[in-house]
């Protein structure tokens, strides 16, 4: 396992993780990499880890270039454990480096490892650091997911270390993005805004804001392909994807238990059709729920049906609600539908819990047993009345 070199001095030490299917709930259908650079200057420097499991990947790749001993400086971006794993060995291989980290880093870290001996440095959002050629500029970026973030910026270099921002779940032999498929990578990359960051948009627009003078010539993110070709592309989208910014586009999803609600999302469909909207139909027998939160990116309406059972939602449908409501997309309307035998409660429920994300809320349409032709025409009129 070699270093790959970045650019002059700055070495990619980071690991592939080929395997890895499922990042907390995500399906991470293309694994992922946790990306870690080297800096070769006066204070050889090492910004971000990789997850336990890869630490011996990671000491590899640095090995190849210097002794892990004789890292000076450790950048520390973010505390979640797909990039502080290594972090405990690294201190333990390089006693007197000094460790660079956000205050909350700090808290955070110590609640995750046996931290003693280890030489913290909190700093703020403006702090600059020398490593001798080069020097590192630290912004703080609380809530760009965890409170403990920030990105690192290198001026000489015109790097941005942006850790998880700008992130993509994608296991390659590539390193930079010009070398990659532009499709897929965008693809993914909007699957990770989507079931990562997207609940963070408020703050998200802060920190695009905190970096928006900088000259940047490469991003390299802690996830996936470094940016070079797509920069101004992905600042574009994440100004989008953060502001809510959403299209004429719905999304029916749905599950069903005999075919009731199903018919019912397809009469949906159909009415967006005819008011010709965009729509896709998303069964959630068939889809994962991360893909599902991709598709709702930039749809405006949100149709979710689902049959009562047990006086209850079919557990696909649960599931889908409390992932959704976890990631709070905004500015979107909504509208519950569903079939029942003799209760009915899982419209209302879905209806409720739509609403308290902050959904504006369609009148929902239930229909008992199987849609007969007079109840599909009765719910194709009143969603029409609506749009
Ligand atoms: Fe890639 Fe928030 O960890």
């Amino acid at each position: 396992m070699q270093a790959v070199k970045i650019t002059e001095n700055v070495y990619w030490v980071g690991a592939i993780d080929w395997n890895l299917r499922n990042f907390h709930g995500y399906l991470t259908q293309r694994g992922s990499t946790y990306n870690a650079y080297l800096i070769i200057d006066e204070k050889v420097t090492l910004i971000d880890n990789v997850k336990e499991y890869c630490t011996d990947e990671m000491l590899a790749r640095i090995s190849s270039i210097i002794d892990p001993s004789k890292i000076d400086v450790v950048i520390q971006n973010h505390i979640e454990m797909d990039h502080s794993g290594s972090l405990p060995k690294i201190m333990s291989l390089a006693p007197n480096a000094e460790l660079y980290c956000s205050p909350n880093a700090v808290k955070g870290l110590k609640m995750h490892y046996n931290t003693e001996g280890w030489k913290f440095n909190p700093v703020k959002s403006s702090q600059t650091l020398s490593l001798g050629k080069n020097s590192i500029a630290f912004t703080l970026t609380p809530m760009v997911h965890w409170p403990d973030n920030m990105v690192t910026y290198c001026p000489e270099q015109k790097i941005l270390f942006s850790n998880d921002a700008f992130g993509q779940h994608i296991a390659s032999n590539e390193r930079i993005d010009t070398d990659y498929p532009e499709s897929i990578f965008t693809e993914e990359a909007k699957k990770y805004y989507a079931n990562i960051v997207l609940p963070y948009g408020k703050m998200v627009m802060g920190a695009l804001k905190a970096v928006a003078g900088l000259k940047i010539d490469l991003i390299c993110p802690s996830h996936g392909l470094i940016l070079k070709q797509n920069i101004a592309k992905m600042v574009e989208l994440y100004t989008k994807w953060a502001s809510n910014e959403v299209k004429e586009k719905a999304l029916i999803i749905y599950d069903s238990m005999w075919g009731s609600t199903e018919k019912m999302a397809k009469a949906i469909a159909a009415t967006f059709e005819e008011k010709n909207i965009t729509f896709e139909l998303l069964s959630l027998q068939h889809n994962h729920i991360s893909d599902v939160m991709t598709h709702l990116i930039d749809a405006k309406y949100i149709c979710l049906g689902s049959p009562t059972l047990n006086n209850n939602i079919l557990p696909t449908v649960a599931q889908f609600l409390a992932y959704l409501k976890g990631l709070a997309p905004q500015n979107r309307i909504g509208f519950a539908f569903g079939s029942f035998g003799w209760g009915g409660q899982s419209i209302k429920m879905i209806n409720d819990d739509l609403e308290s994300v902050g959904f504006k809320m369609l009148k929902s349409a239930k229909i008992q047993y199987v849609p007969c032709q007079e109840g599909i025409k009765n719910l194709k009129q009143t969603l029409a009345e609506q749009l």
